[in-house]
């Protein structure tokens, strides 16, 4: 087992989550959540990640973890027992509460509300899904919640585990420098970001909106708000709908609407 970090739950009094990952690809996880804030959190054991390889757990001599389909067909199926194995082994070393989950396309559509409700669990248990597809009785028997990570086939469920890693982690206490960084970003406000420049103000010729430069905080709100409003309105109306308009955000995107401002 490959692991990084410190226990789950609290460390100091700060929230900690671990994850556990079963693939028959472990090491693909090494690089891609050894950089940047990932890492940093690891470091800081905000989050800790296990990574176990599940063949570990095949019994016969040649590590099987696949097997061909009751009733034929074409593809293989990955196998219950090394699955079921690996998963008591992990809970006898961490008794506390999991969270199974297993990465697969026939899952619910992951987003940022189901991100904020892992993110309140101690300790997440990934399965990786291979092969065709994995003997039911895993899904039946084993996993509390199955997550998909958008309407297309992986070759495999690590690259879905990373990406739901990465969204969960982001959403605790202390990994990002600045916290406020999270609260008015899109999704979780169900409206997208209004655009950002830095320097230079001026580049070839493309500028950088004046209002930005004027120094009038109400004028810069008001700006950021409504390019808010118009990128949601361009880029993702269907998100509009969810959104819970004061009167005067109704006029301000009634205005864009109608071609107005
Ligand atoms: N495994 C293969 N495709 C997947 C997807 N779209 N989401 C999660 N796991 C997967």
């Amino acid at each position: 087992m490959l692991s990084t970090g410190q226990a789950a739950g609290l460390s100091n009094g700060v929230k900690v989550i671990s994850f556990d990952i079963l693939s028959i690809f472990p090491e693909m996880f090494s690089s891609p959540l050894h950089f940047s804030l990932l890492k940093k959190a690891q470091e800081k054991g905000i989050i800790n990640i296990s990574l176990h390889d599940i063949r570990n757990w095949a019994d016969d001599k040649h590590k099987m973890t696949d097997d061909a389909p009751y009733g034929g067909g074409c593809g293989m199926v990955m196998k219950l027992e090394p699955v079921e194995k690996a998963l008591s082994a992990i809970r006898k070393k961490n008794r506390e509460d999991s969270t199974v989950i297993l990465m697969t396309p026939q899952g619910e559509v992951f987003n940022q509300k189901i991100a904020a409700e892992i993110s309140e669990k101690k300790r997440v248990i990934i399965i990786c899904g291979r092969y065709e597809g994995i003997d039911e009785r895993i899904r039946e028997h084993l996993v509390d919640r199955e997550i998909s990570i958008g309407d297309y086939i992986l070759t495999g469920g690590e690259l879905a585990a990373m990406v739901l890693i990465d969204a969960v982690s982001r959403l605790l206490p202390g990994f990002l420098g600045n916290p406020e960084s999270k609260i008015g970003e899109s999704f979780s406000r169900n409206i997208l970001e209004y655009p950002q420049y830095t320097r230079p103000a001026n580049y070839k010729g493309w500028k950088v909106p004046d209002v930005l430069l004027s120094g009038n905080h109400a004028k810069i709100e008001l700006w950021r708000k409504t390019e808010s409003f118009r990128r949601t309105y361009k880029k993702r109306p269907d998100l509009l709908k969810k959104l819970k308009l004061s009167a005067e955000d109704k006029k301000i995107l009634d205005k864009i609407k109608k071609g107005q401002i």
